[in-house]
Formats: C-alpha cells, structure tokens, sequence
C-alpha cells in the first residue's frame, strides 16, 4: 500500500514505478532525513501539535530506524519511492499507526530540500578541510624550494627565470579563492526550508526558529515557494566544484609534462604511479592524468542542472530530483581529487639542476638586458630592438647571453658594460623583480608568511561553524 494510495483505483504501473523512483540514489540521504525528522517530530511535541509522547515514541522508532540502515540490514524498496517515503513506511512498522504523525505539517517538498541543505552544507566543510590541506602541502613545498630557480612560461615557451616558490604560490592563491568561494556560499547553504509545506506554508502552528536552531541554520527561508523551489545553492556548488576541478586540472597537467623526459623537472612517487601491462620501463602519471579526465564530469553536472532548471515554473516540478546524481558524483570526485592531490605534491621529488639549467639555457634574461639598456637611458623600444638582434646573433651561433664578450656587446650597443654579467644572473634576474607581486627571494618569503596566516584564519573558521 502506498503512503499517498487514498486516491487512486488502481497499483501503479511497474516500470512507472522504477522509472520515478529515486531512492537508488537518494539512499544516501539517509542521516539527513533522519536528523531532518527528529528536529521536526521534537518541535511538534514540544508545540503540542502532536502529544509529547507520541513524539517520544517516533523519535526512539527513528533511532532504531537509523541504527538499523548503517547496520545495512534494511533493504528499501522501489514501491515506496524515495527515502523519505521509505523511511517513513519502516517507522509506521516499526511504531505503529502513530509513526504516520510525523509528517504532519510537512510535505516532502520541504523536506528533500532540508536534506540537501544539510548534505551540502556538511560536504561544503568537507571541501574547504581538503582544500585546506592541499594549500598546506603546496605551502610546504613552497618552502622547501624558494631558491630553485625554473624558467616561467608564457605560450608554453621559456619566458623569465622565476622561483618554483613563486609558481607553486599561484596554486596556493588559486585554492585560496576557491575557500573564499565556499566560504561565502556557505551563507546560503545554511538556511533552513522546512515549514514552506508543499509551496504555500502550513495550517499547523509550527515553529521553524525552533527546528532552524536545533540543526544549527542560520536563516531562515522568508517565501515558502522560493524555500522549495530553490536550487541555487546546488549550482553554486557545483559551479564552485566544477572551478575546483579546474585549478587541480591545470596543476595536473603541469605535473604530467614536468615528470615527462622531456621536462624532467620532478618525479612523482612510486606509490602514486602505474606501470604498463606491456612496456616494462613505464612509470605512468595516472592519478593527475584521471584528475584532469574527471573535470569533465564536474562541469557537466553543473550545466546539466542549470538546463533542467532553467524553464521551471514555481514550485516544486519532479525534474528536480535530476539534481541529486551530479551532486553526489562531484562530491566524489572531488574528495577523492583532492585527498590524492596533497601527498602526491608533498612527496614529489625536485630536479632543481635540470630547472635551473633550462632557465639558464634559454633567453629568459634577455628582458633584464632590455631593462638594463633602458636603465642607461635608451627607450624601452629601441632596446628591445637592439636585444632582438643581440639574441638572434645568439641563436645562429648556438651561444646563451652570459657567452657573448664585452666586445662584441660594444660593438652593438657602447652602452652595455662588464657589470651586464652579474645582472644577468639568473638568481639576480629574479631577485630584480622586487615590486609587486614580483618573484625576488624577499617578495616570496613575504608572500609565504602571509599564506600561512590565511591557512590559519580559515582554520580559525572551521572551528566556528557547525556540522
Ligand atoms: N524524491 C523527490 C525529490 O528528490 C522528493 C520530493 C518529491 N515530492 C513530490 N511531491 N513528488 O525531489
């Protein structure tokens, strides 16, 4: 018999059934339903909407309940739906008709909504510690390497001597924006829509401060339609997620060429590579290599919502429970993204010779020689003229700007004289980069200070919010 069978003369068809069935996938909700319905069941009691042991008696059925799904004894059926119509059909067995009490001055429009709220709520904390700790080993690093000197990159081409503290650092901040991110989607996570009812509000004289300071919400839905029909907060996570995913991407790809021969900059871990079923001498990448292959997904739950949402009228529409799959998936995806990530930076071994070698060899210090010209009063076009055909000479004669002597320098250009040597000091060339957000040793160790700090603050803040 089903829960809403008063009004209807025949059983529903079976593949109807399975096909609006969602409680495969929302099973997972369990502890969030649960929860969801003690809070509700105690403020009915407590209102004397229901008699405070009749909510006595539904609240020891709801534990039991519990104690018997993460024993993984229950098994839950497609007749019944989804899991709050599941749960509430093993607690009317479980106590009897007074279970059916616990639904009063609810609908499961508000209450799929509360779970969701509490779900994401909690995996938005679970980001920010994963998160948190990849800053904190890329921080470490960081540290370790603020006097290994690698060529920066521009059009994947070397470009200017930079720290690989200073590389490393742009991740730090990039993972930084995205805490920021959560942390301010968690003001909208952290609203309470329970007591909207079906769309419209309630008859029974509930009270929703009650129920909101229980779960630990901070607001309050002000319109009940909105409150069940609101699905930003998802989009925002999965569009922060799908950002997320992102930034890992771009490190990935980073750590994939850098541990290619080519590069051989780093090299990862046994305990985070693969070998070949063929090639002996293999040592594959396959942890960043998944990582970049799995932002796909992430960005595809987040438009496959946006589309579903995007032609609904108010309120609630059953296409909404399309937002539930995406929303574990990336959870998924991206705990375990994240909880590889953090030791496979940390445990990454550096070639710093071979870095500073190819920063050595390339031209990446012929931008200091333009800057040295202007300096002596040329303007900054001519002396970008006058370096051009310096470094070409340098390529035809296969020769790094360190090689040419003083002579033939003069002869191009009377300006430059010997102390154009030490400026071009890979080391110098970066510790000239003084200003801004520049790359010199002291800018760098500034920088790391000031991200250890914020590591703390967002510490500081896990410890004032509540699961
Ligand atoms: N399983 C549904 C969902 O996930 C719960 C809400 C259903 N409400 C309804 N009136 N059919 O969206």
């Amino acid at each position: 018999m089903k829960l809403w069978g008063g009004r209807f003369t025949k059983p529903t068809n079976r593949l109807v059934e399975e096909y609006t069935a969602s409680i495969d996938f929302d099973q997972k909700l369990f502890e969030e339903d649960i929860r969801g319905s003690l809070a509700h069941v105690k403020m009915l009691g407590d209102c004397g909407i229901i008699e405070p042991d009749e909510a006595k008696v539904i609240t020891e059925g709801l534990k039991k309940i519990r104690k018997r799904i993460q024993s993984g004894e229950v098994e839950f059926s497609v007749t019944h739906e989804d899991i709050h119509m599941n749960i509430e059909k093993l607690l009317i067995e479980e106590v009897g008709p007074v279970g059916g009490k616990l639904h009063t001055g609810r609908s499961r429009n508000d209450q799929v909504a509360l779970d969701m709220h509490l779900y994401v709520r909690a995996r938005t904390l679970d980001l920010v510690q994963g998160l948190l700790g990849l800053r904190e080993s890329l921080t470490s690093k960081a540290e370790q390497h603020v006097d290994t000197i690698l060529p920066g990159y521009t059009h994947l081409q070397r470009a200017q001597p930079v720290r690989l503290a200073h590389h490393l650092l742009a991740y730090v901040d990039m993972f930084g924006r995205d805490i920021e991110r959560l942390v301010d989607s968690y003001k909208r996570v952290n609203m309470l829509p329970l007591g909207a009812g079906a769309l419209a509000g309630t008859t029974f004289p509930i009270q929703r401060e009650q129920v909101a300071e229980e779960l630990g919400f901070k607001r309050l839905y002000d319109n009940s339609m909105d409150a069940v029909s609101d699905r930003d907060y998802l989009v925002e996570f999965l569009s922060i997620s799908s950002l997320i995913m992102v930034h890992l991407s771009r490190l990935s790809e980073e750590l994939i060429l850098w541990s290619s021969e080519e590069f051989g900059y780093i090299e990862l871990d046994d305990a985070f590579c693969t070998g070949s079923s063929m090639m002996p001498q293999k040592k594959n990448p396959d942890v960043p290599e998944l990582i970049r292959g799995k932002t796909g997904r992430v960005m595809g739950s987040w438009i496959a919502l946006l589309t579903t949402l995007k032609a609904l009228p108010l309120a609630y529409n059953k296409d909404m429970q399309e937002d539930k799959e995406g929303i574990f998936d990336t959870v998924e995806t991206l705990t375990g993204a994240l909880a590889l990530m953090a030791p496979m930076v940390e445990g990454m071994k550096v070639n710093e010779k071979k870095m500073r070698e190819n920063a050595e060899e390339g031209f990446s210090n012929a931008t200091d020689l333009a800057d040295y010209l202007v300096n002596k009063g040329l303007p900054f076009r001519q002396a970008h003229e006058v370096v051009g055909r310096i470094v070409l000479d340098c390529v035809q004669k296969g020769i790094t700007l360190l090689d040419v002597d003083l002579g033939a320098y003069q002869t191009v250009c009377p300006l430059i004289e010997e102390d154009v040597y030490e400026k071009l000091q890979v080391s110098n060339v970066t510790d000239a980069r003084k200003s801004g957000s520049g790359t010199a040793r002291e800018r760098v160790l500034e920088v790391l200070r000031k991200k250890r700090k914020e590591i703390d603050e967002t510490l500081d803040w896990l410890n004032t919010v509540i699961y």
